[in-house]
C-alpha cells in the first residue's frame, strides 16, 4: 500500500448518537487538493463529519467521490495535507470483494489476531448471516455477499465507516432491506459514515446531512431533519427538489418520468 501521510486520531470511545457540539470532528479535511497528471479532481475540499454522524456524498460521475473515499480509507496517499481520520476505519466497495477460495468467516476475519472465528461470527449474526459462515462466497447472493462485506467491515469496530455505492448493484428490494440493516448497525456501534451513492432518495433515507461533490470541493449540503424512518412527503421532496437541482437535473422531467413510473430511482445523470 502507499505510504500515505494521513493523520489518524486515536479512537475516541463509542458515542451513542452524533457527537455534541463542539466535539473534535471524526473527519476533518481542509484545502485538500489531488491531481492525476493535468486534471485536477479535488480542488481546495474541506470537510468534517462528526463522530457519529452519517453523512452521504452525491456528485457526477467523475466528480472524484472515490478519489475523497480513498484517501479517507488510507488506501490513497494524502502527502502531508491537513487530513484526520480515526485509527478505525473500514470500506464497502460496490462490489464485496471477497476472496474466493477464503469461506465466508475466513473472509470476515482476514487480518484479524486473536479468537477470530467468534468475532467473524458474532459480526454474521449481525447482518444476519451466521448461518452461511461455512459457505464459499460463489454460492452468496448479491445482497448475502454485500452483507458479508458489511460484516466484514464491522467485525473491525470502526470509527469511520467509508461506503461507496455498496447498494448500487442490489436489486430494489435488497435494497430497501440493506437500508434498514445499514441503520440498525449504525444505531448499534455509532461509527462516523460517509456513504457514496448516485441515488438521491437513498441519501435523504439515510444521513444526516448530504454533500454534493461538484468541481473538486463541497458544493452544495443539506441537513436532513426528518425523524427516521423517512417516508417521502413534502419535507422529503423539498429536499430531493434542492439536491437535484444542485446536480444540474431537470426536476420536473425527472418528476414527471417517475409519476409515468419511467424509473423508481431518481438518480441524476452519470
Ligand atoms: N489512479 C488514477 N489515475 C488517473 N486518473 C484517475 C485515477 N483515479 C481516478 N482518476 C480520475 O479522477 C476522476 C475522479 O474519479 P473518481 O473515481 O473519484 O470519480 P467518482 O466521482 O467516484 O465517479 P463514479 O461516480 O463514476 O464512481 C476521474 O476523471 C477519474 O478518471
Ligand atoms: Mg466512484
Amino acid at each position: 500500500m502507499a505510504k500515505t501521510a494521513i493523520r489518524t486520531r486515536t479512537d475516541p470511545s463509542p458515542v451513542s448518537s452524533a457527537a455534541p457540539a463542539g466535539a473534535a470532528p471524526a473527519v476533518r479535511v481542509r484545502d485538500f487538493h489531488r491531481r492525476f497528471g493535468d486534471v485536477t479532481v479535488l480542488d481546495r475540499l474541506n470537510l468534517d463529519i462528526a463522530q457519529g454522524e452519517f453523512v452521504a456524498l452525491l456528485g457526477r460521475s467523475g466528480s472524484g467521490k472515490t478519489t475523497l473515499l480513498r484517501t479517507l480509507a488510507g488506501l490513497d496517499s494524502a502527502g502531508d495535507q491537513d487530513v484526520t481520520v480515526p485509527t478505525a476505519r473500514a470500506v464497502v466497495f460496490q462490489e464485496p470483494r471477497l476472496l474466493p477460495w477464503k469461506n465466508i468467516w475466513r473472509n470476515v476475519a482476514l487480518g484479524l489476531p486473536g479468537d477470530v472465528r467468534s468475532r467473524a461470527e458474532a459480526a454474521l449474526t449481525e447482518v444476519g448471516l451466521s448461518h452461511r459462515m461455512d459457505a464459499w462466497p460463489a454460492t452468496l447472493s448479491g445482497g448475502e455477499a454485500q452483507r458479508a462485506a458489511l460484516a466484514r467491515a464491522l467485525v473491525r469496530e470502526p470509527r469511520l465507516l467509508l461506503l461507496d455505492e455498496p447498494f448500487a448493484s442490489l436489486d430494489a428490494l435488497t435494497r430497501i432491506k440493506m437500508h434498514g440493516l445499514v441503520l440498525s448497525l449504525w444505531r448499534a456501534h455509532a461509527p462516523a459514515v460517509l456513504l457514496v451513492t448516485h441515488d438521491v432518495d437513498e441519501a435523504i433515507s439515510l444521513a444526516d446531512r448530504v454533500l454534493v461533490l461538484e468541481k473538486g470541493r463541497i458544493a452544495a449540503e443539506e441537513r436532513i431533519d426528518l425523524p427516521r424512518p423517512r417516508e417521502v412527503g413534502a419535507g422529503f421532496q423539498a429536499i430531493r427538489r434542492r439536491l437535484l437541482g444542485h446536480l444540474g437535473v431537470d426536476v420536473a422531467h425527472a418528476e414527471a418520468s417517475r409519476a409515468t413510473g419511467e424509473s423508481a430511482l431518481i438518480a441524476f445523470p452519470q
